[in-house]
């Protein structure tokens, strides 16, 4: 009995720091996708950021070319944020699975509309979401979003956090992939493809063409010969936060990408971020050029739609 206790309390210890250590990594870039989008103009996004009232990681005093890098990931955000707000209300999907969105703007909107949000994140994530909601979510806010603890590779978390949703769901997933590890990311897409043939309904995200829509967006913003540069730099940026190296080539070829969905019985079609011209707050900061461009972006298919098959 005793060895047993023993043994019990070293896998919750073990169970503990690995929880810790993850959170450690993460927190910081969920705070920093935060930034950006306040930065974009955003407000539940300024409210999210005043009420953890934590210092802003990255300014103009600690990192090179603050200015682009700022402006570039704040559009590549917010791109993200309204595409995916865009999808769910054209599709009227009753059900949004918002998965590791870290604290959620996008789930607050999607709420008040009189959906049903769940947003699935780290134990720590959950907790700071319940109380922002307490704090700041409308009414309606509160009674559809839920904050649910699980890890993507864990099958049987995810279906539970899942079991009340009730007819098809979207899933939205956006920019975790390059942190999982390649086992962690198959495991996700299994549990995914278990949930949408038990649900109906899809995923969205651009994981898949992250590097190229990234790249994409700092062009529009500064032109092709910047790109690059703007790309190097806010990757050094994100493997600071992160404190280990990135590995952002994985499953960025269509065909691999494509092939790989298919050996986890899923299929994807690609559709434009957006079907009209999107209204976007950070227009408010560009030139008119920059926002003629960056409607040109609006319409690529960055998106993947992925189905069960
Ligand atoms: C870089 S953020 C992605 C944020 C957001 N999706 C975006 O568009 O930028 C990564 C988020 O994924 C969560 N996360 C990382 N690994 C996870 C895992 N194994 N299971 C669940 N959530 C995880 C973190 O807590 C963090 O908030």
């Amino acid at each position: 009995m005793k060895k047993f206790l023993a043994m019990l309390l070293f896998a919750l210890m073990l169970t503990t720091t690995a929880r810790a250590a993850e959170f450690e990594m993460v927190e910081y870039s969920a705070q920093v996708k935060l930034q950006w989008l306040a930065a974009a103009g955003i407000p539940e996004a300024k409210k999210f950021l005043k009420l953890i009232n934590r210092p802003v990681f990255f300014n103009a005093d600690n990192l090179n070319d603050f200015k682009r890098i700022e402006l570039t990931n704040a559009l590549y955000q917010e791109l993200n944020y309204a595409a995916a707000i865009e999808y769910v209300r054209k599709n009227d999907y009753h059900n949004v699975f918002d998965m590791a969105c870290s604290l959620s703007p996008r789930a607050m909107i999607l709420g008040e509309d009189g959906r049903k949000v769940v947003v699935g994140e780290l134990q720590t994530v959950c907790l700071i979401g319940d109380w922002c909601l307490e704090e700041f979510g409308s009414k309606n806010a509160i009674k559809n979003v839920e904050y649910k603890a699980f890890w993507l590779q864990d099958k049987q978390g995810m279906m539970e956090s899942a079991k009340n949703f009730k007819g098809e769901i979207c899933i939205i997933e956006q920019g975790v992939s390059i942190y999982l590890t390649k086992d962690a990311l198959a495991q996700m897409f299994e549990n995914i493809r278990d949930l949408l043939k038990k649900n109906g309904g899809c995923l969205i995200t651009s994981d898949f063409t992250q590097k190229k829509y990234f790249h994409d967006v700092a062009a529009a913003l500064y032109g092709e010969n910047q790109a690059p540069t703007i790309y190097a730099e806010t990757k050094a940026m994100y493997e600071k936060v992160y404190d280990d190296k990135i590995s952002d080539d994985y499953l960025q070829n269509e065909q691999e990408a494509m092939d790989f969905l298919k050996t986890h019985g899923l299929i994807a079609r690609k559709v434009p971020l957006f079907t009209s011209t999107p209204k976007l707050n950070i227009y408010s900061k560009l030139t008119p050029e920059q926002i003629q461009n960056v409607n040109a972006l609006a319409r690529k298919n960055y998106l993947w739609v992925i189905t069960a098959l």
